[in-house]
């Protein structure tokens, strides 16, 4: 097996070489003087199992249309398989056309990675808000999406000292992912109502405009995505109304750019009240405290996000 890491990959795609002992290879990625990518690899790939490490946080249109180039590319080499883990997908929220005039990205995405001839691809909470399956939208290309949040959840739970603590999700999306720490932190969630005026503003209320039951609780906020802050920072306002006590913010994704590049989005977060803000590595960030693919943890607890290892190791 050979594993390659994209631009953003580098570090996950060693972490996983070095727990499945695996071939990690470089592709040679650069730039043209006008700015467009370039993409080479350098090994004999014929006949060979080939995995993919592609990230796609922190600059999408760049990183998308590398993984297209470098998938494209290892198809050309006849890889025998092409899988790839792709643990941040690019334009997954633009699931739908939300306003006359507007492309409906993710399902032009969904098409075009159709036509690679991938054999599978697995993402990690991946934010599909109004179809139940990856496989509505990428509808040839076998996908699997794993889930990061029970190690959030147990990080959480086993470092952020926290007293009878409520967990909350800020919108009704994130349920799932509220269910599912709650789950595994052995405690009881609620969820908040969101309605999104733009890209960086949103409104959040509680149901029937009751305050949350956190009088003197602590409480874990859990989310997919932090990327404004935005929706972190308007729950935290209700949250601390009803009068909780500790704030612990967990997400997947620590996307984390601001609402403009001199706005820090983390610094937003903490200023507005909450002491600790835990994500994955699946965006590098100062807060990625857990990883989606940690070789040290993997024999310690195997939960669906370590599957990615266990699968390719099959
Ligand atoms: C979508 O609504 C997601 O689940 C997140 O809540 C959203 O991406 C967070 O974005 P922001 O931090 O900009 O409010």
């Amino acid at each position: 097996m050979i594993i390659y890491g994209g631009s953003e990959g580098t570090v996950l795609a060693t972490k996983v070489a070095k727990f499945l002992d695996a071939k990690l290879r470089k592709i040679e990625i650069t730039k043209f003087p006008d700015g467009e990518k370039y993409i080479r690899y350098h090994d004999e790939v014929e006949n060979e199992d080939v995995v993919v490490i592609h990230p796609m946080g922190l600059k999408p249109d760049e990183l998308f249309i590398e993984y297209l180039l470098i998938c494209s590319a290892l198809k050309d080499g006849k890889a025998k398989s092409i899988t790839t883990f792709v643990p941040y997908f690019a334009y997954a929220r633009q699931d739908n056309r939300f306003n006359p005039g507007e492309p409906g990205s993710f399902h032009l995405v969904s098409k075009i990675i159709d036509d690679l001839g991938i054999d599978i691809i697995y993402t990690i909470d991946l934010h599909l808000q109004r179809v139940n399956d990856l496989s509505e939208l990428i509808k040839k290309t076998p996908t699997k999406n794993l889930s990061a949040v029970p190690d959030i959840a147990k990080w959480i739970k086993d470092s952020a000292g926290l007293k009878n603590p409520l967990v909350i999700g800020p919108d009704e999306e994130s349920e799932q992912w509220a269910k599912v720490a709650a789950e595994t932190m052995g405690v009881d969630y609620e969820i908040m109502f969101k309605t999104r005026y733009s890209a960086t503003e949103v409104s959040i209320t509680t149901k029937e405009g009751k305050p949350l039951p956190v009088d003197g609780r602590d409480v874990v906020i859990i989310d997919d995505i932090i990327s404004s802050g935005g929706t972190i920072i308007e729950a935290v306002k209700l949250i601390q109304e009803a009068g909780a006590g500790k704030i612990v913010v967990g997400c997947t994704h620590p996307v984390l750019r601001g609402k403009t590049p001199f706005d820090s989005a983390l610094a937003n977060i903490y200023d507005s009240g909450v002491s600790i803000v835990v994500g994955t590595d699946t965006v590098p960030s100062q807060v990625s405290y857990v990883s989606a693919v940690s070789y040290t943890h993997l024999r310690a607890h195997e939960t669906d996000s370590y599957l990615v290892c266990r699968l390719l190791l099959e």
